[in-house]
């Protein structure tokens, strides 16, 4: 990469702290259904689709249950998470995270958010920042979830930016694959063990600087 052509973002967990909010709401979902679940597991369902990562819950505690039974699960863990998301502000955004938007805004680098939450656009209103997003991928529109590339190259082809010169930012294992299988950089916040297949690992977004980047990228 010659020069950085767009930043991508994930969501939950990497501008703001959501992904403790998704697994609140999961864990007492499969608490209620006696199903064990800790953060381990969690680390799995991290950047999947609300309907997989249910799959993957009654998957885990061999529960097999009715279409219309799933949905109705679906529809508690996501109320359980709408009533967090309510308090959310800007107050939420993780330290660093917007030194860097502006930073980012200030070098003219096009970005965008990738996030398969279909709570996404609350969630960016609510933190205030929608004037640093150039475009939004709408997870209700995209047919293959992480680790599937089609979020990324999507938002890269929604900014007319060659996926080669994109930098995608994750913390979940599914969305680091995500980006690597659609040829991006990836900065991948979190463990050593779960952004193993990062370019970049990261543990804190504050270290999230255009100069630190640049120099990673080489
Ligand atoms: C993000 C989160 C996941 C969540 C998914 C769907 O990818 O990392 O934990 O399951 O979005 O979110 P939603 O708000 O649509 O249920
Ligand atoms: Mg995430």
């Amino acid at each position: 990469m010659r020069e950085i052509g767009a930043i991508i973002f994930d969501l939950d967990g990497v501008i703001t702290d959501t992904a403790e909010y998704h697994y609140l709401a999961w864990k007492q979902l499969a608490e209620e259904l006696g199903v064990h679940f800790d953060r381990a597991f969690n680390e799995r369902l991290k950047g999947v689709s609300r309907m997989d990562s249910l799959h993957m819950i009654l998957n885990h505690g061999g529960i097999v249950l009715s279409e219309h039974e799933m949905n109705e699960l679906a529809h508690k863990k996501n109320e359980h998470y709408k009533t967090f998301i309510q308090q959310i502000t800007p107050d939420d955004l993780l330290p660093g995270i917007v030194p860097f938007l502006n930073e980012i805004k200030a070098a003219e680098i096009p970005t965008a958010l990738a996030s398969a939450s279909k709570n996404a656009r609350p969630v960016i209103r609510q933190l205030k920042i929608e004037s640093y997003l150039d475009t939004i991928v709408d997870a209700a529109t995209v047919k293959n979830g992480k680790p599937d590339p089609e979020i990324f190259l999507k938002a890269a082809n929604q900014l007319a930016v060659n996926p080669e010169e994109c930098v995608g930012v994750e913390d979940a294992e599914a969305g680091v694959e995500s980006i690597k299988a659609a040829g991006m950089y990836a900065v991948g916040l979190g463990s050593k063990k779960a952004m193993a297949k990062a370019d970049w690992i990261i543990d804190h977004p504050s270290q999230l600087t255009l100069k630190a980047l640049r120099g990673h990228i080489g």
